[in-house]
Parts: structure tokens; sequence; C-alpha cells
């Protein structure tokens, strides 16, 4: 079954594979990148900017009219964000394998059709990632850039601008309390989408190593978009 799902993923977007043991071996709900026919079919469409603007009205209140979210609450950044992450994760928390109750009944299917998350990616991919993102204290940056450039930069970048072909989110300009949150429980299993290579190399980490790399990620910045 899940050779005839990676075979299928293969076939539909090429490019976009992930490596072949990365397909949720590790926990019995596999959900790190299913061969979901709907995303299949979105990452192919062209977003139209415009409408993803419209479309994306809904979605102020959370994440703000420019898209750079609020670090207080933990509602991530979501502007220049590469749009395959932008899919993926709306997708998958649609569908039930990501969860977050606060965003599911805007995401729902009878709010946003699948051609509009296509074109809301396409619309916040668009947009300049802001650098007025919430940070964590600074006191163990030295720390935290030794583990980010060890174990986190050859997925998210050496200044964390991600890698859009393999669904690596830019973590750069994204809020301190959010990157802390989602760090956390992926390596305690709470964001069941996570990728399985990343959450073997957190099972050493403890709450203040995650705190240290999530402070150091929260000032990389990112300039041109590739
Ligand atoms: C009620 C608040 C709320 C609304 C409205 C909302 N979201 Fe969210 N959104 C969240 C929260 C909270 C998260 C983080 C979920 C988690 O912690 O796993 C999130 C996560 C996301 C993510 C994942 C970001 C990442 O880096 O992984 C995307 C993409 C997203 N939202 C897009 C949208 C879009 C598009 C809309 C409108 C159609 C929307 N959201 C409406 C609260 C909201
Ligand atoms: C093997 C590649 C890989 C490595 C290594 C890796 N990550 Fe990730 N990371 C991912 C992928 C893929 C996702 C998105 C998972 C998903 O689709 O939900 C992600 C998501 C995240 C997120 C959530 C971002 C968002 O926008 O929601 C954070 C925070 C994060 N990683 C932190 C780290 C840290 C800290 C390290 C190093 C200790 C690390 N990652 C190492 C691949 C990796």
């Amino acid at each position: 079954m899940k050779h005839a799902l990676i075979a299928l993923l293969a076939a539909a977007c090429a490019p976009l594979v992930m490596p072949a043991q990365a397909a949720g071996q590790e926990s019995k709900e596999p959900a790190w990148n299913q061969a979901d026919p709907e995303m299949v079919r979105l990452l192919k469409i062209q977003g139209d900017v415009a409408k993803g603007k419209v479309a994306y009205e809904i979605c102020r209140g959370c994440h703000k009219a420019d898209a750079s979210g609020r670090d207080n609450a933990a509602y991530p950044q979501l502007a220049g964000q590469h749009a395959t992450v932008l899919i993926k994760q709306m997708v998958d928390v649609r569908a039930g394998r990501r969860d977050s109750h606060k965003m599911l009944p805007f995401i729902e299917k009878d709010v946003v059709t699948g051609d509009e998350i296509a074109h809301i990616a396409a619309y916040l991919r668009g947009l300049p990632v802001p650098t007025t993102n919430g940070k964590g204290d600074g006191k163990r940056l030295e720390l935290g850039q030794h583990l980010y450039d060890r174990d986190c930069a050859s997925c998210h970048g050496k200044q964390g601008e991600g890698n859009g072909e393999k669904f690596y989110p830019m973590v750069a300009g994204q809020h301190y309390t959010y990157l802390y949150r989602e760090t956390l429980e992926s390596r305690d299993k709470g964001r069941r989408n996570s990728n399985p290579e990343m959450v073997k190399v957190l099972k050493h980490y403890v709450d203040s190593d995650i705190a240290a790399v999530s402070d150091y990620m929260s000032r990389l910045t990112v300039g041109a978009k590739p």
C-alpha cells in the first residue's frame, strides 16, 4: 500500500517527492507526506494572486492583514512562506493530519475551496517576509546557533530559507513562540504531520535546547527570495 502511494505521488509531481523512507514509517498513522489527491492536484495549479488576496480575508483576524501572524498567540507568520509548504499545511489541517482546533473551522471545505487554497498560497508567497517577528530572550544564542547549524540547517537552510521543493518550511522571520511550540510538539509527536527524520534529531533535545535553537531561528533573515 505504502509503495503504491509513493509511486502515485512520484508520478504526479516528481520534483516534490520526499525521501522514500519519510512516508510516516515511525507513527502508526502515517501522516508526514501522504499522497492526498487534493494536495497533488493543488500543487499543480498556477495560483492566482488577486483571487488569493480576496480569499485570504477570512484569515486576517488571526494571521493579520500583512500575514505577519501574532507572536503572543503563537499564530504563525505566513508572508513569504513557500507555496508548497502553505498548501501542504492547509490541506493537512483540513484533512485531519495536523490538529488546530482554532484554525480548522476556517479551512474546512465549505468555507475555502481547493482552488482558493492554491490562490492563497500564491498570494502569501509573494508578500515580504516581516522582520518584526517575536524573538526569544537572546541569552543562549551561541548554543542555539551550534544546534541549528549542526542539526537543522541541512533542511531548513543556513539562513532559515527552507526548501519549497521538499516542503521544508522557511523558519526565518517566524515568531519565537510559534517556533518553540512547533519544535516541542514535533519532538513529543503532538504535531502528527512532522517529518520523521526531524523527530529523530529532536529526540535528544531537552526543552532548554529547543528554546535556544528557536531563539536563534527567530533571528534569521532571508534576503531576496530564491
Ligand atoms: C482562529 C485563528 C485562525 C484563523 C482564522 C486561521 N488560522 Fe491559520 N493557523 C492558526 C493557528 C493557531 C495555526 C498554528 C496551528 C498549530 O499550532 O499547529 C495556524 C497555522 C496555519 C498555517 C501553517 C503555517 C506553518 O508555518 O506551518 C497556514 C498555512 C495557515 N494557518 C493558513 C491559514 C489560512 C489561509 C487561513 C484562512 C483561510 C487561516 N489560516 C485562518 C490560526 C488561525
Ligand atoms: C530532515 C529534514 C529536517 C530536519 C533535519 C529538521 N527539520 Fe524541521 N521540518 C522539516 C519539515 C519537512 C517540516 C514540515 C513538516 C510538516 O509538513 O508538517 C519541518 C517543520 C519544522 C518547524 C515548523 C515550521 C512551521 O512553519 O510550521 C519547526 C519550528 C522546525 N521544523 C524546527 C526544526 C529544528 C529546530 C530542527 C533542528 C533541531 C529541524 N527542524 C530539523 C524538516 C526538517
